[in-house]
């Protein structure tokens, strides 16, 4: 018996990694959340295996599922939008398999942040531009501390992902842009990797204003920094008079 939490990617179901697919095959219990994780995920799922909907499931019902698989002996597959490790309210779970002595293992996943730079064909990170991706998010019902508030983070003017927040994209504007200033750029990508993504790029003078045109309220990611906007310098890594360990200088 084993909980498995699944980073269950962005919404493309190519987008699994196959340890995923295999665990989602072999699973008797498939736990998957809800308008995230993209239901055509389940069509690996065997035929008899048990699915549930953790959208309308507390906390405590989830963890009564991994108890009662334990006592039966059956494997679960409790699938995560994207990756584990970022917004997916997984610690808790794993406090409870520890407490109560259910084995499990985290399998990784292709976070949405990740599809929404590949949305934008943009490397997040640019040699003489910006070396540094910070991922948070406005506080909302779930606080932010107060050290972490964006209008902290926006004084390093790396470039910064937001989750969660871009039915506030106003009030990520209010908080940033005087550190960025108002000409820099931004993206935010609704539902990527989806058949229905869509893009909406500006800068933190209009960003706002375009957002809120385009009818976005949910599901997206917001990129920020000159990153969006400058070529930046070639890397190193492939420059022929760079060596390292792999490859001679020239
Ligand atoms: C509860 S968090 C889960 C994040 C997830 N663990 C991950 O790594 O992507 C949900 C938020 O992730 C972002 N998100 C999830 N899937 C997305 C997608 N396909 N495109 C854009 N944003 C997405 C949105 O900001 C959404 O409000």
């Amino acid at each position: 018996m084993k909980v498995y939490f699944v980073g269950a990617g962005p919404g493309d179901p190519e987008l699994l990694t196959l340890k995923a697919q295999r665990v989602i095959a072999q699973a008797d219990i498939i736990i998957h959340a809800g308008s995230l994780v993209n239901p055509a995920v389940l069509a690996w799922a065997r035929a008899d295996a048990a699915l549930f909907d953790s959208s309308s499931l507390t906390l405590e019902e989830v963890v009564k599922i991994f108890s009662q698989a334990k006592a039966e002996g059956k494997t679960v597959a409790r699938l995560h939008s994207g990756d584990p490790s970022i917004f997916s309210a997984v610690q808790e779970q794993i406090e409870h398999c520890y407490k109560n002595g259910i084995d499990f293992e985290v399998v990784p996943g292709v976070s949405s942040f990740s599809a929404a730079s590949a949305a934008l064909r943009q490397e997040l990170t640019r040699p003489g531009v910006s070396q540094t991706v910070i991922i948070s998010r406005l506080g909302g019902r779930t606080p932010v501390p107060a050290r972490e508030a964006l209008s902290e983070l926006a004084r390093i003017g790396a470039t910064l992902v937001l989750f969660l927040s871009v039915d506030r994209i106003g009030e990520v504007v209010a908080q940033v842009k005087d550190s960025y200033g108002t000409a820099t750029p931004v993206a935010v990508v609704e539902r990527a990797s989806w058949p229905e993504e869509r893009v909406v790029r500006g800068t933190l003078e209009d960003i706002a204003a375009r957002v809120k045109k385009a009818g976005i309220s949910r599901s997206s990611i917001i990129v920020i920094g000159p990153v969006l906007g400058e070529r930046g310098e070639r890397s190193l890594l492939y420059d022929p008079g760079f060596e390292h360990s792999y490859r001679a200088r020239g």
